[in-house]
């Protein structure tokens, strides 16, 4: 919601009111192709019965999305709000068919079009009345007193068509919130199958050789004592076999290096364990919740193996903090680029474990490198404890 300022400083004021003199100089400008991009999506719209319009609708649209995008930055910067998002993307190499169903189905589309016609005839007037008055002599007056409450008129308009209204933005947090929980459902259930198997071909497989050890042992005891005492030694080998095993499995589930020394101490332990230096940097004055922590973890750990098996680096670093209620993990190698999470399972899988949190992963990895994985997760840290540390291997 628009917050009217403070009252500040003169020369603050004046530097405000050259920048919306500018921004109405540029929403003049901006006519043109506002113009343009109306006209050829409406042109379009309505010759796309006959394929015709389809070409139309292709240039029109980006057009209109760039130029409502302009006005929306200028807007929420008039009124000192955040700028509010804008269309939904469209995923890249989709067909243009598939573009043209998407922004039909996005209400915002609808949004920028009713919004270019209010630019290109109130905003536009009210941009093109301000400047000429402002350029004309009662200029001063008029500029002084006039061009905060125009402008922030205009950027009202213009936010009222250009951010999502109440319902639209609900509507779209329940579909991410369908999306995100049959994600979770699904990891849950695939890392229920994965216990079992581990459980399957690891324990239990040892555990069954272990039984007919012992069975073949009973049986031995009579006629064979040095067979029986070899295979109760077997026995016994399979035992530890066994119990690595089961220790491995509730490794996996929630490590105990994580409940003991907490993220920055369990990823200083993953640190420890890769062919190269990794600097780990951690400044969290608390824990955040054990379910975040371990998909923190297990998403850190995921991008310390990718780099072992990817990325031939020389340097790895892990930064970890909190801050404005989001935790935020850095991963970042000197190797050679090119990580591509649609390319395997692994950075896709955590990516799927985190937006269970409404975290997110955003890789950036040019080819050449570096590559540099950032996580977010917002979320509250709970007692203080851990002081900022820093470690290097
Ligand atoms: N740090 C990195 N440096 C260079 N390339 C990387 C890096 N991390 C990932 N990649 C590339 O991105 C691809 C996708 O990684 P991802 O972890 O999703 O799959 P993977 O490691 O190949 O398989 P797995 O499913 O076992 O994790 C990798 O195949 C690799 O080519
Ligand atoms: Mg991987």
């Amino acid at each position: 919601m628009p917050v009217e300022p403070a009252p500040r400083a003169p020369t603050a004021r004046s530097a405000s009111r050259l920048r919306m003199t500018g921004y109405a100089a540029l929403q003049v400008l901006l006519f043109v192709p506002t113009l343009l991009a109306f006209v050829l999506c409406a042109v379009g719209g309505a010759l796309s019965l006959v394929v015709l319009g389809l070409p139309l609708l292709a240039i029109g649209m980006p057009l209109l999305r760039w130029t409502a995008q302009r006005h929306r930055v200028m807007a929420a910067r008039c009124l000192g709000i955040e700028v509010p998002p804008g269309p939904r993307r469209t995923p890249p190499g989709e067909p243009l068919y598939g573009r043209l169903m998407l922004w039909a189905r996005d209400p915002m589309t609808w949004r920028e079009l009713a919004w270019a016609l209010a630019s290109i005839t109130i905003g536009f007037t009210v941009s093109l009345a301000f400047l000429v008055l402002f350029l004309g002599i009662v200029t001063g007056l008029v500029w002084w007193y006039g061009t905060e409450p125009i402008m922030r008129g205009r950027a009202r308009l213009d936010l009222m068509f250009l951010a999502y209204g109440r319902t639209e933005r609900l509507e779209q947090r329940v579909a991410e919130l369908t999306e995100t929980r049959a994600d979770v459902v699904d990891h849950a259930a695939a890392e229920l199958r994965r216990i079992e198997r581990d459980l399957h071909d690891g324990a239990q497989a040892r555990l069954v050789a272990l039984s007919m050890s012992l069975g073949l042992a009973e049986e031995a005891f009579a006629t064979d004592p040095e067979r029986a005492r070899a295979l109760v030694n077997d026995a016994r080998t399979t035992t530890s076999a066994a119990l690595t095993d089961l220790r491995n499995v509730v490794r996996g589930i929630h490590p105990p290096v994580l409940a003991d020394r907490g993220l920055a101490g369990a990823v200083q332990a993953l640190a420890l364990d890769l062919p190269l230096p990794v600097e780990v940097e951690a400044s969290l004055p608390g824990r955040p919740p054990a379910p975040v922590e371990s998909a923190l973890y297990f998403t850190i750990a995921e991008c310390l193996a990718n780099i072992g098996k990817h990325s031939g680096a020389g340097n790895a670093w892990v930064l970890m903090r909190h801050r404005d209620g989001i935790l935020q993990a850095i991963v970042g190698d000197d190797g050679a680029g090119g990580a591509d999470p649609g390319a395997g399972t692994g950075m896709l899988g955590v990516m799927r474990r985190l937006a269970a949190f409404d975290g997110t992963m955003t890789v950036a990895s040019p080819v050449g490198g570096p590559t540099i994985v950032t996580l977010e997760v917002p979320c509250a840290l709970s007692s203080p404890k851990t002081a900022p540390s820093s470690v290097s291997d």
